[in-house]
């Protein structure tokens, strides 16, 4: 048995080595492929001696607890901004002034400004134990089970000369490539594309199953460290300690003496970030020795020690040669202004978002009006301005089209949203298509063809609905250019197979606005067959856990028209699932529908994660906090105080482990 336990912690040292060369000091020292033996090797023999179980092992980054609500914890020290500014004259008067207050030597410690999230670690004896958003600067939101996820924080800090309790605060990143990758999938989905890696960070850092975090593959940077009892006095020195414990520390680091160093440094990287990984908007400097930080104090909102230098946001100016209009999968019209090229951070911009109506109403914008264009973070440019006191020339004044560019059906727009779409679904040529790759893609029904075959087959005339893909014949493509005997029956067979996809995917594959693979999945739950479904009414719709208000009217509106409920028939005529599998339903009932319960204190019998996920398999719903609309509070052995006083005022019922394993 030691042996095991030997070879155990054996394995767990040498993933934990190999994961920190890799993502803290990108380093690969092994193949992935040696790599993944190691791990599964790990998780073998972890699955075969419970006993052993270690919540810090290398193997338990992603847990199985889902972030309902977050709980919102308070920081020990609140979590401040900096003071910034975008002038060397104001860094120039930073240095003055604290060489005047200080009236001694000074080192300033140069950083980048990472533009990400920002973030607060807790570690006790070594464990990570808490992770905190900045919040509102006094309270954040604790996402210690999402930060987990990320391979470049440590779990467990290396060597023994680290405090015992201390705070280490940084930025969490989402690489360029990362985000690009993302971005370009959400596109293909139709999805609302994230503006920036800074938004993308925090939207997955608030995802509450920390599975779709890790696949995210964030980064981190550390950049402060706070406690009693710190190794060192200078901030430099404590963060290449903190180094040597294995958190990621920027390389990108200067301990300066003289105004003319700080400003070399500045310059260098106002340059070179634009090779970096990741995404930074300025410098930060702060005062190196901490015994002089606590002399300079700080003031409300920020510490008199430090000060943030930001780049100024990338912009060019350049004329409006026309404007296109682009129509999407779901109908939505996107305006894009082509432009005369022009250099932008880098690369040579021609095309660039205009937004929506509105604002190409406020620009009051014109064909051959000079205007400005941005790259903030985005992957798409877009147009921030018009320079009206260069305009000589008035060409056409730019008006958003009323009809559609593609099929000059009448555009519409839902009350309260800013896009126009065309509502041609079944007639409108980049629709019919869209709706088709959207239906065969990876998440959906996975039938393998891409867009030109979609094309040709559109073109040809063989396919002008997804039903269509079920009725042909490998005989009718393979009069098709480019088909030959083998290809055709291995597609025919491939449509065929689809038919066995599981009804929550055939779901997402219909392609209804707003209805993604996630609330697909809400929905069959809830819904266990798409006849169930069709007949829910509002109330029932939004009752489901984050199904509101536009998705539920979505699908309201979707199951309003005849062609969508035709469609359905003759899907389900060619077999595709649009119930649930017997295997889902087995572990399912409804014995809890429509009842909240809060899950509060430690228990004997199950997990607290096997009583949420036994809530949920018997259509109950979990929530964070107690309300007045609350029906259960499952109570362990020690229920937080503030939840009984509150579910004593309001009357709700308390019941035990052994009390709700007999309801259910
Ligand atoms: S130090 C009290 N260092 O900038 C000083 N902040 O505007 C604590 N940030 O909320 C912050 N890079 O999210 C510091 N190298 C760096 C930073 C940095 C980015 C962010 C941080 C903070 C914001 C302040």
């Amino acid at each position: 048995m030691e042996a095991i336990k030997d070879k155990i912690a054996a394995l767990r040292k040498e993933i934990e080595r190999l994961n920190y060369n890799y993502y803290v000091l990108s380093q690969s020292l092994v193949s992935d492929f040696e790599f993944d033996g190691l791990l599964k090797e790990l998780e073998r023999l972890e699955a075969e001696h419970p006993e052993y179980y270690d919540p810090h092992s290398p193997t338990q980054r992603v847990g199985s607890d889902i972030n309902k609500n977050f709980v919102q914890v308070e920081h020990v020290y609140p979590m401040l901004s900096l003071a910034n500014t975008y002038s060397e004259g104001e860094i120039t008067d930073f240095y003055n002034r604290t060489r005047k207050f200080l009236n001694e030597d000074f080192d300033l410690v140069c950083e980048l400004k990472y533009d990400g999230t920002s973030i607060s670690l807790v570690y006790e004896n070594g464990l990570l134990t808490r992770a905190v958003t900045r919040g509102d600067g006094v309270r954040g939101d604790d996402v210690t089970a999402n930060v987990r996820t990320i391979n470049s924080i440590p779990l467990k800090l290396h060597g023994s000369d680290y405090p015992a309790l201390f705070e280490i605060r940084g930025e969490i990143l989402m690489p360029w490539k990362v985000f690009d990758a993302l971005n370009k999938e959400r596109a293909e989905a139709e999805d609302a594309l994230f503006a920036n890696p800074r938004n993308a960070t925090s939207g997955t850092l608030k995802q509450q199953n920390p599975a779709i975090v890790a696949s995210r593959h964030l980064d981190s940077y550390l950049y402060y460290l706070l406690g009693e009892n710190l190794p060192c006095d200078g901030h430099f020195e404590n963060l290449e300690k903190a180094g040597s414990w294995g958190f990621k520390i920027s390389d990108a680091i200067k301990k300066c003496r003289t105004l003319d160093e700080v400003f070399e440094f500045i310059r260098y990287w106002n340059v070179e970030r634009k090779n970096l990984p990741v995404a930074t908007d300025g410098i930060v400097l702060k005062v190196n020795s901490g015994l002089q930080q606590l002399n300079l104090g700080w003031t409300a909102k920020s510490p008199r020690w430090a000060i943030a230098y930001k780049f100024q946001a990338e912009s060019a100016e350049t004329r409006l040669n026309s404007v296109d209009f682009q129509v999407g999968r779901t109908g939505t019209v996107t305006p894009v202004a082509n432009l005369e090229p022009v250099l932008l951070s880098g690369t040579i911009v021609k095309r660039a978002s205009l937004h929506n109506a509105d604002i190409i109403e406020n620009f009051d914008i014109h064909i051959g009006d000079l205007c400005f264009v941005e790259k903030g973070g985005e992957i798409i440019p877009k147009i921030t301005g018009v320079n009206k006191a260069a305009r000589f020339m008035i060409g056409d004044k730019v008006r958003f089209i009323k009809n559609c560019p593609e099929c000059g059906v009448p555009l519409v727009r839902e009350k309260g949203e800013a896009a126009w779409y065309c509502p041609n679904h079944f007639g409108c040529p980049p629709q019919i298509k869209g709706m088709i790759e959207h239906f065969v893609s990876r998440k959906a029904m996975y039938i393998n063809i891409g867009e030109e075959t979609i094309n040709q087959f559109y073109q040809a005339g063989l396919v002008k609905n997804v039903a269509d893909l079920y009725e042909l014949k490998a005989g009718d493509i393979l009069k098709l250019e480019r088909w030959a005997e083998k290809s055709a029956g291995n597609f025919v067979e491939s449509v065929r197979e689809s038919v066995r996809t599981p009804y929550e995917r055939t779901l997402y594959a219909l392609g209804i606005r707003y209805v993604g693979e996630t609330v697909a999945k809400k929905l069959a739950n809830a819904f266990h067959s798409i006849d169930d479904l069709m007949n829910a009414g509002y109330e029932a719709l939004i009752s489901v856990d984050e199904i509101g208000e536009v998705i539920a009217r979505s699908i309201l509106n979707y199951f309003s028209i005849e062609s969508n409920r035709l469609l359905i028939s003759k899907l389900k005529s060619y077999g595709l699932q649009f119930s649930l599998g017997k295997e889902a339903l087995a572990n399912k009932t409804t014995i809890l529908n429509g009842l909240t319960f809060v899950i509060s204190g430690t228990f004997l019998l199950h997990s607290r994660d096997e009583y949420k996920s036994l809530i949920e398999k018997n259509g109950g719903k979990n929530v964070g906090s107690v309300s007045a609309k609350t029906d259960y509070i499952l109570a362990g052995e020690n229920m937080g105080p503030a939840k009984l006083e509150k579910a004593q005022k309001w009357g709700l019922k308390i019941i035990s482990e052994a009390e709700f394993l007999k309801m259910i």
